[in-house]
């Protein structure tokens, strides 16, 4: 193939490929097999590898992610992003027409639409090419999130037909389908990751990470229902949607035009009803007025148009019988309260239980054994009990009472000045604290020995093998051959059946010797230490740089650190002051964890010190976190976006042209993988 030829075929490729990923995503109506995508997608990536002088920002190739973003941009948006006037009342629903129609006299139409729950971009185009995507931010700047948003298939990189603006944006709302997000969370538990609460909060989160790649092996999806721009020469907002679809944006399907207020209300109940059947979440319905000269006439307020209105849906609820409530005790010794209910529906899920939060809500619930209470979504992933049908009382149900010991080691409950939770403080002897902690231990931000899970440290701690996480380290293979649990079908942990075959206690012992290289501040993590998270543990050992000097710090030193307030200095104090914690410490020790933040390895120098990098586009033989962390290890700076700072880029295959114009006006050199390697060789 000459070069004329793959030009040629490059370009074939990439507007079949974007037809089909139009017939597929937006119109789901696929002409040919995913197979057959794929291969053409394949031939796509090679092609433009061999041939780099043919590549471009808008081919579907980019779809699939690679592009690392430290920063993200903040970018000014041209036309404000505001937001809509809100109401839970229908009421305010007909004070909103009447307030309309005394500006509008005449023929009036409304269009009603779905309010997705998600996430609000902006789109910009020029000349049919996605330019640009931009986050709300505050609404008048948001954040530059392009690279991330290619990777949603269902918009469009190059438009189809004509007739679009020069240049416009189009505005739409990122969201998180349900069956994706239920896929997410299991995955995230999986790996010791706390669960997003809801799809808009795991949209929100996607569409901030760094990694583009990630981001589009996640299924984010995106409604558009907005187009701004000076140049438009259609008279309604019902055309404009029309005009986005045939251009290529994937629209609502359930848009309508409506005349009176009773059709609004025919929708709002219709999608009230209906809402859980859809496979993603909305929040209520927008109601707009259709014409566009009219919306003129009607204005903005400071915050929002005149000519829209959100009507939002009350959160959902469902009454059930509350059968009894539970006590659970955490690895922090927090007892929280459980209802165990009649199974119902809720939201699309069954819901058998939720939580009563601690005594306090109990006591203003005054909910009781045997009541009909009413339970809801709220922002938490565990539903709420809001309300007690004090009418469905059953005669002679008793007050409940707080329990006063320990569900789990019978030990007396306290209650901290100033919290509202109850505490058994019997740490080191009951088993849910201790199982607690060395879970947490185990979990993949702290030790990660991942060959280890809740159900093998139970059966553990069943045998008496384990009080504490040093003891993991004195396991032999002898003691664990053949131990065997069965959990009870309706166990809530992951693993039902637990034994311990060769192969297992083999990969366990095999975890717990590699946990020995983990990193200081992760060791420190993994103590548990209350209110030592990630962050304060990384703190504490870039600060302190050793346990020892750490566990010698006074509370004044403490507090003097960059963000160790008081709560946490005293926290620190209290644990280093415990017999059972210095012990076990010391035993780790002994056993060859990492007390001290490791310095450079010897024999590499800083050569790259003061020096501030930038990688750009792909590279064959190392990976771009391999290359950052060359970068990093020789004294360097990798940074994600060019500045006057950068003082060189490394260029691989497929250089972001954006990034490619930016060093030339800066006058950054652009090196190779090999000028980089013989930096560091010097
Ligand atoms: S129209 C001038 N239509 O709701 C406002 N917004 O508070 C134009 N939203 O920020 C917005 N579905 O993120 C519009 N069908 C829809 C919508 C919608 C969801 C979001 C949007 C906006 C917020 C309003």
């Amino acid at each position: 193939m000459d070069k004329k030829q793959a030009k040629n075929k490059i370009e074939q490729l990439r507007k079949d490929l974007e037809k089909h990923n139009y017939l597929y995503y937006v119109l789901s109506r696929p002409v040919i097999s995913d197979y057959e995508y794929d291969m053409m997608m394949e031939e796509l990536i090679r092609l433009e590898k061999e041939y780099p002088q043919f590549r471009d920002p808008n081919s579907p190739s980019q779809r699939v992610g690679g592009d690392i973003t430290k920063e993200f941009k903040t970018v000014r948006h041209k036309y404000p992003m505001l937001s809509l006037s809100n109401t839970y009342s229908k009421e305010e629903v007909i004070d909103f027409d009447k307030r309309v129609k005394k500006v509008i006299q005449g023929d009036l139409e409304y269009v009603c639409e779905l309010k997705f729950d998600g996430v609000a971009i902006s789109l910009t185009y020029e000349n049919g090419l996605l330019l640009r995507a931009v986050t709300r931010g505050d609404g008048m700047q948001g954040d530059d999130v392009t690279t991330n948003i290619k990777t949603i298939n269902s918009i469009p990189l190059k438009l189809q037909e004509n007739g679009y603006p020069d240049e416009f944006e189009i505005r739409g709302e990122v969201y998180y389908p349900h069956e994706g997000f239920a896929r997410l969370n299991e995955e995230r538990e999986k790996n010791g990751e706390p669960p997003f609460a809801n799809p808009r909060n795991a949209a929100s989160g996607t569409i901030k990470m760094q990694d583009s790649s990630i981001v589009a092996k996640r299924p984010l999806d995106c409604f558009l229902y907005n187009i701004a721009s000076d140049e438009l020469n259609t008279k309604t907002h019902y055309e404009n949607l029309q005009n986005a679809r045939n251009w290529g944006f994937r629209t609502s399907p359930y848009v309508v035009k409506v005349r009176n207020i009773d059709a609004i209300f025919d929708f709002i109940n219709e999608w009230d009803k209906n809402r859980a059947e859809l496979p993603y979440d909305i929040d209520g319905v927008v109601i707009k007025v259709n014409d566009l000269s009219q919306q003129q006439a009607l204005g903005f307020t400071a915050k929002s148009p005149r000519w829209a209105i959100a009507y939002k849906f009350k959160a959902e609820k469902a009454s059930t019988r509350l059968k009894s409530i539970s006590y659970y005790v955490g690895r922090t010794g927090a007892v929280t309260p459980v209802a165990n209910m009649e199974p119902v529906l809720l939201a699309g899920t069954i819901v058998k239980r939720a939580s009563l939060h601690n005594a306090d809500i109990m006591e203003k619930l005054d909910v009781r054994t045997g009541d009909t209470v009413f339970v809801e979504k709220g922002g938490e992933i565990i539903p709420k009990i809001v309300d007690v049908d004090l009418d469905k009382r059953p005669a002679g149900a008793e007050k409940t009472k707080f329990i006063k010991n320990c569900p789990e080691c019978g030990t007396t409950l306290i209650r901290k000045e100033g919290e509202a939770a109850h505490y058994c403080p019997n740490e080191e002897g009951c088993p849910p604290q201790i199982k607690g902690k060395i879970e947490h231990f185990i979990s993949r931000k702290a030790m990660d020995i991942d060959s280890l899970g809740e159900g093998k440290i139970e059966l553990l701690y069943d045998r008496g093998l384990i009080r504490n996480a040093a003891d993991l380290y004195d396991m032999k293979y002898e003691q664990l051959i053949g131990l065997e649990k069965v959990y009870p079908a309706d166990t809530e942990k992951k693993e039902r059946k637990v034994s311990f075959r060769d192969k297992t206690v083999r990969n366990i012992l095999k975890g717990i010797e590699a946990s020995k290289e983990t990193a200081f501040e992760k060791v420190l993590y993994a103590l548990g230490i209350r209110y030592v998270g990630e962050t304060v543990a990384k703190k504490l050992a870039q600060h302190f740089k050793s346990m020892d000097r750490l566990m010698e710090a006074s509370y004044e030193e403490l507090v003097a650190v960059d963000e160790i307030g008081e709560r946490i200095a005293g926290a620190l104090i209290a644990y280093f002051k415990s017999e059972e914690h210095l012990e076990m410490i010391q035993r780790l020790r002994e056993k060859g964890l990492q007390f001290e933040i490791r310095e450079d390895k010897p024999g590499v120098k800083n050569t790259l010190e003061g020096k501030s990098f930038v990688i750009s586009g792909s590279f064959e033989n190392i990976s771009r976190n391999e290359l950052k962390n060359l970068i990093e290890l020789h004294g360097g700076k990798n940074t994600g976006s060019v500045s006057g700072n950068t003082n060189y880029i490394i260029a691989g295959d497929n250089m972001g042209p954006s990034k490619r114009k930016k060093a030339e006006e800066l006058g950054i050199p652009l090196i190779s993988l090999d000028d980089f390697k013989k930096m560091i060789e010097k």
